[in-house]
């Protein structure tokens, strides 16, 4: 498949993606969310990747949000859509993904771009990082998900401050809030990621899968997440990735997965 607005490569078990639209500070239009939706689960389904980072091209922005100049003159209707479309085909792809996907957030994330951020399991910020939701300063609201998974990262109070006020914060205390596991500076930024990455890469694939899995369910309120974490650990029990690590831990040598 063709992606002409992300550059993506692969190494050692990695994905990169870049999201490839520097001179619009790498803003979200509705052929970048089709791309990388697709994308995405392409990459989920390829048996050797174990872990994928995304990031944005140049060192000014991760993504400065949705693009506004393809909805500033929606309707109702449309923008109801674009909210249901987006998160469908691209953000919640993103969190329910088995393969898990870093965001490092080399500059602005703004609006769709915090938004994309945030469905990402693990984030790194570059020093240089401004994080915010500034949908209220252009009379909308996130659409994205935001404001449902703002607050379960930094919290209710928090959250209503940041996307009312719709000020950014700086990286740090994006991080003292829990918005972001880790600050680096802006040349660490993807060693850090793949650093992460290559931790993630030497475990059961297969496990990973369905711990995100049942770590997700416990924030779906259609589901219980202590029933699937027992579902799902069971699961495990029927893999070929489970006897591996077993067996290797006994005869105490490191074990091969291979996944699913
Ligand atoms: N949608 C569409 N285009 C965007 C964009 C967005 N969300 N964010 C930036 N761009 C474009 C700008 O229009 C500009 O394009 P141009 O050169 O063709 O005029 C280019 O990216 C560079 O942005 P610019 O505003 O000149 O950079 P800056 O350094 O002065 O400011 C920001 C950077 C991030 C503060 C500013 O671009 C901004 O506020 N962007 C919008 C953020 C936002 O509200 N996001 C939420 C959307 S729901």
């Amino acid at each position: 498949m063709n992606y002409p607005l992300l550059l993506v490569t692969s190494e050692n078990h990695i994905a990169t993606i870049i999201i490839n639209r520097p001179d619009k500070l790498n803003a979200l239009n509705m052929d970048v969310i089709a791309q990388l939706g697709a994308c995405m689960q392409q990459l989920e389904s390829d048996a050797d990747i174990r872990a994928i980072i995304l990031t944005g091209s140049g060192e000014k922005a991760f993504v400065a949000g949705a693009d506004i100049s393809e909805f500033a003159h929606f309707n109702v209707e449309q923008g109801r859509t674009l909210a249901a479309k987006g998160q469908k085909t691209l953000f919640d792809v993103v969190e329910n993904l088995r393969t898990p996907v870093i965001a490092a957030v080399n500059g602005f994330a703004l609006g769709g771009g915090l938004e994309l951020a945030m469905s990402c399991h693990i984030r790194v910020a570059s020093d240089n990082a401004r994080m915010g939701l500034p949908e209220v300063s252009l009379g909308v609201i996130p659409g994205y998900g935001g404001t449902q998974r703002l607050p379960l990262l930094i919290g209710r109070g928090r959250a209503n401050e940041l996307i009312t006020t719709a000020q950014m914060l700086k990286a740090q205390p994006a991080c003292d809030a829990g918005l972001v596991n880790y600050v680096v500076p802006q040349e660490d930024l993807l060693n850090k990621c793949k650093e992460i990455a290559l931790k993630i890469a030497a475990n059961s694939p297969t496990a990973v899968g369905y711990a995100l899995q049942a770590v997700n369910a416990g924030f779906d309120s259609s589901q219980n997440g202590f029933n699937e974490e027992v579902e799902l650990f069971g699961k495990a029990f029927g893999t070929a990735d489970f006897k591996e690590g077993t067996t290797a831990f006994l005869e105490k040598r490191k074990p091969n997965f291979k996944g699913e």
